[in-house]
């Protein structure tokens, strides 16, 4: 590899970061595009950009909404793929039962491979990025090089960056490299397709290099790397350094009609209510709910010992299906402002976009998530389920001012929740710290379209993190107690949420959406032991009269009583299954405290 080769050269390079032209160069070398550009950010070139995925058949601009455009993805790369995501630890032990696990030298040496002339008769955008406000005491930078216009043109909406960023990111000054392609390398003459991809996919992160390699797929989680990749894989290795948290949680300010205001967190795996949650218009009177983040929070101490979260985002990458403006109105009105991107929704003929829940009866005429013609008798979703919004966070009319605040807001509660049928009560709060860190880390939850495969089989993922997980589970739940080992933490409470409990009937038992203001209010109030609690083996729940029910009907209130009933029968069977789950993380680096957490669960369970 060549330090400053000619390629480079040619190009103005917005920056003098020895590091960064080095990388770009030999990344060049290796990829052989046809040129190179360093991304500023500008106006100007997204829509330059965005004009060359017009003219690819990438994107169909939408006459509906200003400068918005849809765009439908290959009908195999339409999801993160769990199977294909790597944690190359030089030591294979470091990556946990819960990942996939490669050799470092050898992930790369097969990788270098399908990167080899993988750029060819493609530009090559250099994108720097900042993950978290630029005036941070610590900005986390990043560089991504990317052969996708629609990578490039979503991580200006995601992330911070461009212009600013070169500015910022000095010489010396440490940044996460982070390398995609989609691998599909152009012929002279051959002509492109509208969305560029190789079957063969590996979404590879080195934790101790901090690096990030993509290959071969062109979707969000895979692709835009300062998401899932960094914000939440390298910087759950960073933050278990450093004494901080990364994690998949949406972060919202609640005022309540007295004026005191909170912050909360809250952790869901994918497509199980954060981004709904974010942006709640509150069912209560007098209730205000402010957006900070949607999807990962960043937790970090404060010089008075609580936790301050962060969103290291500057947009929603949001799943479409089931937005609309009874449930989001939110979302709905932060795309009508337009600069979004659509992918794989529905559209309709008059240049807009639609999907299943967007409105209560479809279009007569859609073209769908195939680009096929689709009538309401074509029986299948017009939008796939997993199709997704991607829309600056600014534009949200419910966003607070302090979202972009470097010192972050200060969180007073956690929620951790999943989508349970049975056995998880709505709400229950957590005895203490450790009780809550156990809670967590036996969350579950039945999968989803957000991932490639089965979707509604019941799995653990602690945290709501399995997938996002750059290091070793145990050590990560090792992490989390010794929160609270700081000297002077004054550590937030944690409470277990779950919206999605059903009936016999199989229909929910709790509303959902805006009216989960009325749990969020319970455990607002537990903060100062004003509210109403019974104990129960799994924690303190409301009692009947506790919940602030105002408005429901007697059959919903009494739908909400069976939402908050602990089956012990159930429970005893939950007990088993996090058996197994504590057994397939090893002895060695389960934490004894959660251990114990657990054989203390099932004494109260048989106690009961
Ligand atoms: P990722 O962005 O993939 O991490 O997912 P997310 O956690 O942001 O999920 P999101 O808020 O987009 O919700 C996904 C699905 O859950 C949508 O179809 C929503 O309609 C549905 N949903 C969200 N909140 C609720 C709720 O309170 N009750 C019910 N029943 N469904 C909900
Ligand atoms: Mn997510
Ligand atoms: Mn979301």
């Amino acid at each position: 590899m060549t330090d400053h080769p000619d390629a480079v050269a040619t190009v103005q390079a917005p920056t003098e970061h020895d590091g960064i032209l080095s990388w770009v160069a030999e990344v060049a070398e290796l990829t052989a595009p046809d040129r190179i550009v360093f991304c500023d950010g500008s106006r100007a070139e997204w829509d330059r950009l965005s004009a060359v995925l017009v003219d690819k058949g990438t994107f169909v601009p939408l006459t509906a909404k200003p400068d918005s455009f849809w765009c439908v993805s290959d009908p195999e790369d339409v999801a993160r793929v769990e199977d294909r995501t790597f944690i190359c630890s030089e030591n294979r032990a470091d990556a946990g039962p819960t990942n996939n696990w490669v050799d470092p030298l050898d992930m790369r040496t097969v990788m270098t491979e399908h990167y080899r002339g993988a750029m060819a008769g493609r530009t090559m955008y250099v994108i720097a990025f900042c993950m978290g406000p630029l005036d941070a005491e610590d900005p986390k930078y990043g560089v991504q090089i990317t052969d996708s216009e629609y990578v490039a043109v979503s991580m200006r909406i995601m992330t911070r960056s461009g212009a600013q960023v070169w500015e910022k990111l000095t010489a010396g000054t440490d940044f996460v490299k982070c390398l995609h392609s989609v691998g599909a390398p152009l012929g002279s003459g051959q002509a492109d397709v509208p969305w560029p991809c190789d079957t063969t996919k590996y979404i590879s992160h080195f934790p101790e290099s901090r690096e990030i390699w993509s290959y071969g797929s062109g979707y969000g989680g895979n692709a835009l790397l300062g998401k899932k990749c960094f914000a939440l894989r390298i910087a759950s290795v960073l933050g278990r350094d450093e004494g901080w948290l990364a994690e998949h949680m949406l972060i919202l300010k609640l005022t309540s009609p007295q004026g005191n205001t909170h912050y909360i967190a809250a952790a869901f795996p994918s497509s199980c209510g954060k981004t709904n949650l974010a942006m709640l218009e509150p069912a209560l009177e007098g209730w205000t709910a402010e957006t900070v983040g949607d999807d990962i929070a960043w937790l970090r101490f404060g010089p008075d010992g609580r936790l301050y979260a962060v969103n290291p985002e500057a947009g929603f990458f949001g799943v479409a299906p089931g937005t609309g403006a009874k449930t989001n109105p939110n979302a709905i009105a932060t795309i009508e402002a337009g600069n979004s991107i659509f992918t794989n929704t529905a559209r309709t003929l008059d240049g807009d976009i639609w999907w299943e829940g967007l409105t209560d009866t479809p279009p007569a005429r859609l073209v769908d998530w195939h680009g096929q013609e689709w009538t309401p008798k074509s029986g299948t979703p017009a939008a796939h389920p997993n199709s997704r919004y991607c829309t600056p966070i600014e534009q949200c009319p419910s966003v607070a001012p302090e979202w972009d605040d470097p010192a972050g807001v200060p969180i007073s509660a956690i929620f951790f929740g999943g989508r349970r049928k049975t056995t998880i009560p709505l709400i229950a709060e957590t005895f203490d710290w450790a009780h809550g860190v156990f809670t967590a880390s036996v969350l579950s939850s039945e999968t989803t379209a957000a991932a490639a495969g089965q979707v509604g089989v019941v799995r653990r993922d602690p945290m709501a993190m399995v997938p996002f997980l750059g290091y070793h589970v145990g050590d990560y739940f090792a992490h989390w107690l010794s929160m609270a080992e700081r000297e002077g933490a004054r550590l937030p409470k944690i409470f277990q949420v779950n919206w999605f409990r059903r009936g016999a009937d199989g229909q929910f038992l709790w509303p959902g959406f805006g009216d989960n203001v009325r749990v969020l209010k319970w455990a607002l109030e537990r903060l100062d032991g004003a509210a109403e609690a019974i104990e129960t083996p799994i924690g303190y729940l409301p009692t009947a009269d506790a919940l602030d029910l105002t408005g429901l009907d007697a059959a919903a209130r009494d739908l909400v009583r069976h939402a908050l009933s602990v089956d012990i029968d159930e429970w005893i069977a939950e007990t088993a299954s996090i058996d197994d789950w504590y057994a397939s993380i090893g002895g060695d680096r389960l934490p004894g405290t959660l251990r114990e957490q657990l054989t203390a669960l099932k004494l109260r369970l048989a106690q009961t």
